[in-house]
């Protein structure tokens, strides 16, 4: 069977921003698996600042980092999120970052890359505006995350997931570490709770509640996925497009 090609996950961040707060608050409210609070906590403990936020959403990270006095700027495509994020926000493109070579200590990119068709672009973009030694983090869900949604919602490869990041953000960093999660993390109660999961996952509003009356409850989904840390070396890595 022929593999089906990654393609970027569908953006929906100004269109339907209600989506993505069912979609951030269900870990916090049905489980775990929210990973801001442990790459706030590095980011503080390697004292690295200014920090940037790459695809800062409503500016989860930039609050956590700003509550322990840490400089961050939030960058989002979206005027919709960036409209909830405290302090010093920027309007721009992952690819293309309106920021001096070498200026941060760190970059975060949180799920965020699997949006973009080359994610290399924007790899090689936050290590340039990273100084030597800046620290890089990026999220990824894997391409079998939340297996027991698989029948009302199967996935797809998107051009960064947990399979592929490793090996993505070692082209463009040293040092690279990878935090893998494959566990039972999230416990959906009953049928009002699945349907709320399948839509802050992007299931359509009209089709949440029959779906989640075909999976049953409760029900319990396991999440998978990773984060990737690398540093900048010394030397700056250039992005050279796929030849066609
Ligand atoms: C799944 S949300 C993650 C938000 C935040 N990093 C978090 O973990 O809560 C993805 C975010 O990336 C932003 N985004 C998508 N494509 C982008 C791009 N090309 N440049 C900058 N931001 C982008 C979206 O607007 C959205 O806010």
């Amino acid at each position: 069977m022929d593999e089906e090609r990654a393609q970027a996950a569908p953006a929906d961040y100004d269109t339907n921003p209600e989506r993505f707060r069912v979609g951030s608050e269900c870990p916090r409210k049905y489980g775990k698996g929210d990973v801001h609070e442990s790459v706030a906590e590095r980011i503080v403990r390697e004292g690295l600042q200014p920090v940037l936020d790459v695809g800062c959403g409503e500016g989860r990270l930039c609050r956590l980092l700003q509550d322990q006095g840490i400089q961050v700027v939030g960058l989002d495509n979206s005027a919709t999120m960036l409209s909830a994020v405290p302090g010093s926000r920027v309007l721009g493109d992952a690819s293309s970052l309106p920021f001096r070579t070498g200026w941060f200590g760190a970059v975060a990119a949180l799920y965020v890359l699997y949006h973009l068709s080359e994610p290399e672009k924007a790899l090689s973009e936050s290590c340039r505006v990273l100084r030597a030694g800046g620290l890089f983090v990026a999220a990824a869900p894997s391409r079998h995350n939340d297996p027991e949604l698989a029948e009302v919602m199967p996935t797809r490869p998107s051009t960064f997931d947990a399979e592929d990041a490793p090996d993505l953000v070692a082209r463009f960093f040293a040092n690279v570490e990878v935090e893998a999660w494959d566990a039972p993390m999230i416990h959906l109660p009953d049928v009002e709770a699945v349907a709320e999961y399948l839509f802050g996952r992007g299931m359509d509003a009209g089709e949440c509640q029959e779906a989640a009356r075909r999976l049953g409850a409760p029900l319990t989904v396991t999440k998978r996925g990773c984060l990737v840390w690398g540093y900048k070396s010394g030397q700056q890595p250039h992005f050279q497009p796929p030849q066609a």
